[in-house]
């Protein structure tokens, strides 16, 4: 299994997120590599495989690490990636996809809000390749409650890591902020997969 650098990101033009919001965020970020680099070292040791046990062995509690943290970095990659503060006028593919499926931007806030609102971990407009529909995911934790086989738009993560040192338990006003800092330009180049 291949090892992970941590990505650098610009969050140079934010608004509304404070640089130590975001700079304690991805040292977070940075601290998942590095459990998903230990994952790595251990399903790479055949001796792994020699203990299989559903009660208590370190393959057990690899398998469990290892969707944790791979989609913890996937999921905050995406997330850092759609919000740079640049962009933010709606516009192009994903602008037909959100008014064709949820009959207009604001109709799609307000229910991507809600979910924010519901869930613990993330939130996630997908395409769906078995239904060739969207779907919006609301998470726990970053490797339950999302379907196989869907493909990422928008990716906005409502820890409360995300935004406590900002905005305390106010969470409604951190998503207000994320979607003035949502970036369409990354969301419509997501399509040309
Ligand atoms: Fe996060």
């Amino acid at each position: 299994m291949k090892f992970f650098d941590a990505k650098k990101f610009d969050f140079d033009n934010i608004n509304g997120i404070s640089k130590c919001q975001l700079d304690q965020h991805y040292t977070l970020y940075t601290r998942y590599v590095d459990a998903m680099n230990k994952v790595s070292i251990e399903m790479n040791d055949n001796n792994l495989y020699k203990n299989c046990n559903p009660n208590f062995s370190n393959l057990r509690n690899t398998q469990i690490a290892l969707t944790y943290n791979l989609d913890s970095i996937k999921l905050h990659e995406l997330y850092f990636e759609n919000m740079t503060g640049l962009n933010n006028d709606i516009n192009g593919k994903i602008q037909m996809v959100i008014n064709n499926t949820f009959g207009s931007y604001e109709n799609f806030i307000d229910k991507f809000k809600c979910i924010g609102l519901s869930m613990r971990g993330w939130v996630i407009l997908c395409y769906d390749y078995f239904s060739n529909d969207y779907y919006i995911y609301g998470q726990d934790s970053h490797n339950t409650e999302i379907s196989m086989n869907t493909y990422p738009l928008i990716v906005m993560d409502v820890y409360e890591h995300a935004y406590m040192i900002d905005f305390g338990i106010d969470k409604a006003k951190y998503i207000d902020a994320f979607f003035k800092n949502l970036d369409f330009k990354v969301i419509n180049n997501r399509f040309n997969v």
